[in-house]
């Protein structure tokens, strides 16, 4: 069964690997650790973990400033960011009006407002994608099949409860990584950056050769332990090509297909117990 913690929909989201992660937690005796994601999106991994007791604070970070503006939004303020759920109407009228406002200078709270709207209204919560049942809903969905609002103010006021244990942030995933080494506690890092191959369509700040290269490169120095997803791509493999991997299954409702996926281990890391979690694991 799947348990959604996030209050986003988001492509190629992690949540499904939760009992493998969780498993990896047991084997390295990591519960009650910190737990960080350079390449947060929806989050749902690290809510997961948190909310079931697994690590005790989450660092969740975005470059795309509409994603983390949802994010500040609703854990500096919950009470109004629920209250604005509640009225607001869910339309093709406020469809337009919510779409006008990304990347334009409005506010963070604004921003966040129309971030989760487009999230919940379009297809797959592609940001830039379309509306569910198109502009003229004629679909056999319409714009509000992803929006129970009961359930997403359930979700955004558990969220606002552990605030404390919360710290987002909007950097770029390599200065957030090396101001996490600088910390004293105990970090797990598990990043997932855009795909090689697929990244442009589903996300923002695409992810060019060169960013993957320099990410690997950076990675490599990492004083405390990691884990690294990605596509299965030679390139890939070849920039982790000392460290350890598994490749396994992956089921991607954004992208429709069932692909081969990377996990990449610094050397510390223990995962020959926790791998049975995954979907037709390989060691390579
Ligand atoms: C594969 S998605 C992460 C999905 C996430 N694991 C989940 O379960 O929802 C990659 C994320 O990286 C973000 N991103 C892209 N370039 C970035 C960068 N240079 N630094 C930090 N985040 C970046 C994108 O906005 C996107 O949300």
């Amino acid at each position: 069964m799947s348990i959604y913690y996030s209050p986003l929909r988001y492509p190629g989201g992690k949540n499904c690997i939760f009992s493998f992660v969780s498993k990896i937690f047991y084997e390295n005796r990591l519960i009650g650790a910190n737990y960080a994601e350079p390449y947060a999106g929806g989050a749902g991994l690290a809510l997961r973990l948190l909310f079931e007791g697994y690590v005790e604070h989450i660092y969740i970070n975005d470059l795309d400033r509409s994603i983390y503006a949802f994010w500040k939004s609703i854990l500096n303020r919950p009470d109004e960011f629920c209250q604005w759920i509640k009225d607001v109407d869910v339309n093709i009228e406020n469809w337009n009006k919510y779409k006008g406002i990304q990347g334009k200078g409005v506010n963070d709270f604004e921003l966040g407002k129309s971030t989760f709207f487009l999230n919940r209204t379009n297809i797959s919560g592609v940001i830039k994608g379309g509306v569910i049942g198109g502009q003229r809903q004629k679909g056999k969905y319409k714009i509000d099949a992803r929006f129970n609002k009961k359930s997403l103010i359930n979700r955004i006021q558990k969220i606002a409860e552990v605030k404390n244990r919360i710290t987002v942030s909007n950097l770029d995933g390599l200065s957030f990584i090396s101001n996490l080494d600088k910390k004293q506690e105990e970090i797990f890092i598990y990043l997932d950056p855009p795909y090689y191959q697929k990244g442009a369509d589903l996300y923002m700040n695409f992810y060019s050769k060169e960013d993957h290269k320099k990410l690997s490169k950076h990675v490599h120095k990492m004083k405390k332990k990691w884990m690294v997803s990605y596509d299965n791509q030679d390139f890939i493999l070849n920039l982790y090509a000392e460290q350890n991997k598994v490749v396994y299954k992956l089921s991607q409702a954004a992208s429709n297909r069932i692909g081969d996926e990377i996990l990449i281990f610094s050397n510390e890391v223990e995962y020959e117990e926790s791998i049975s979690a995954l979907k037709s694991p390989v060691i390579m």
